[in-house]
């Protein structure tokens, strides 16, 4: 089986800082261009879901690598009408050198790829958003990388508040991805959607330890964070609660109360898609302490870290 990125933990702990180091390279170098690592590849990008940063950060940087980016919409493809995860997987194990997927189910991803032969990266599904939270915490790297060069070292031991949608896909991401990079994770959001057994499983079966807090107060969450982060409260998929998630979650905007109980120097974090005004307010959106775009702009040079990654043997 190929090297595949399906969640936070399939990049060894070991191997971060060559992850990291290398995303580094790509973006000094773009403006100069950089060697084709990937020339004459064809990657597929499945997506079963709409995208903006996603679907044009992997275009422009697999092109940018030498590689040819094939965008296959659901509704185009045989997938939509029912052909099987596992002959989809063979026959563009066939093609392709690479595949791209967003979708529902995590459980299809880790079916296209231990059923193809080709490396697959996760372009998020509802449980998990890797490539995002790879992106977020080279952002943080950049802005903590040491004197000798040591980028997941300036990540250990830092505080995340994640604020809001506790069960979703970033949630869950933070929790896997904080576990892995050593980063305490403290989330805030209402009881319902206190994160469950899926996560803690995911977090056993890697050897990580649950060092994840909850609670339903925003500011104890917050307290002394070096980061507060948050996502939508309606999801992809989620559009049918819009209403009993917007009352459920207007307790939990991090607003600047929220901000002012983390740390002077916080950052303010957010995948994006943002609601200015439901999630956060717009006085935390447009500070000074809000890194969102330069989060966009590092999911270029990181999936370019990853796909060059992948390309190593094992
Ligand atoms: N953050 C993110 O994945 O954005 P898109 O949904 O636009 O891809
Ligand atoms: N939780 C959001 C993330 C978007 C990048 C969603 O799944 O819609």
């Amino acid at each position: 089986m190929a090297r595949s990125f399906l969640q936070c933990t399939d990049i060894p702990a070991g191997e971060l800082d060559s992850v990291f180091h290398q995303a580094a390279a790509l973006k000094a170098e773009r403006p100069r261009g950089h060697p084709p690592f990937i020339e004459g590849q064809t990657w597929a990008l499945i997506f079963h879901k709409p995208s903006t940063r996603t679907r044009v950060s992997f275009e422009v940087g697999i092109n940018e690598l030498g590689g040819y980016p094939l965008y296959l919409e659901q509704s185009q493809t045989q997938m939509g009408r029912g052909e099987s995860v596992a002959d989809t997987a063979k026959v563009l194990s066939r093609y392709v050198h690479g595949i791209v997927i967003r979708t529902f189910d995590q459980a299809m991803v880790e079916e296209l790829a231990r059923e193809g032969s080709v490396p697959v990266i996760n372009g998020l599904t509802d449980l998990l958003h890797p490539c995002q939270v790879y992106s977020d915490a080279f952002t943080l790297a950049e802005r903590w990388v040491d004197e000798e060069g040591e980028w997941a070292a300036g990540l250990k031991g830092r505080k995340v508040a994640f604020i809001g949608d506790t069960a979703s896909n970033m949630a869950h991401s933070w929790i896997l991805g904080g576990a892995h990079f050593g980063m305490e994770i403290a989330l805030a959001g209402p009881e319902a959607f206190r994160p469950g057994a899926a996560i803690d499983a995911r977090l056993k079966a890697a050897g990580l330890p649950l060092n994840y807090t909850f609670t339903t107060d925003p500011l104890e969450a917050a307290a002394g964070a070096d980061v507060v982060y948050t996502d939508v409260w309606v999801s992809m998929g989620d559009e049918g609660e819009r209403a009993e998630r917007i009352a459920a979650f207007a307790p939990f905007q991090v607003n600047d109360r929220v901000m002012a109980a983390a740390k002077p120097d916080a950052y303010f974090m957010h995948c994006l898609p943002a609601h200015v005004g439901e999630e956060v307010s717009e006085s935390v959106y447009r500070s000074e302490r809000s890194i969102v775009l330069d989060q966009a702009e590092n999911r270029l040079h990181m999936q370019k870290a990853l796909i060059v990654h992948l390309q190593e043997e094992v």
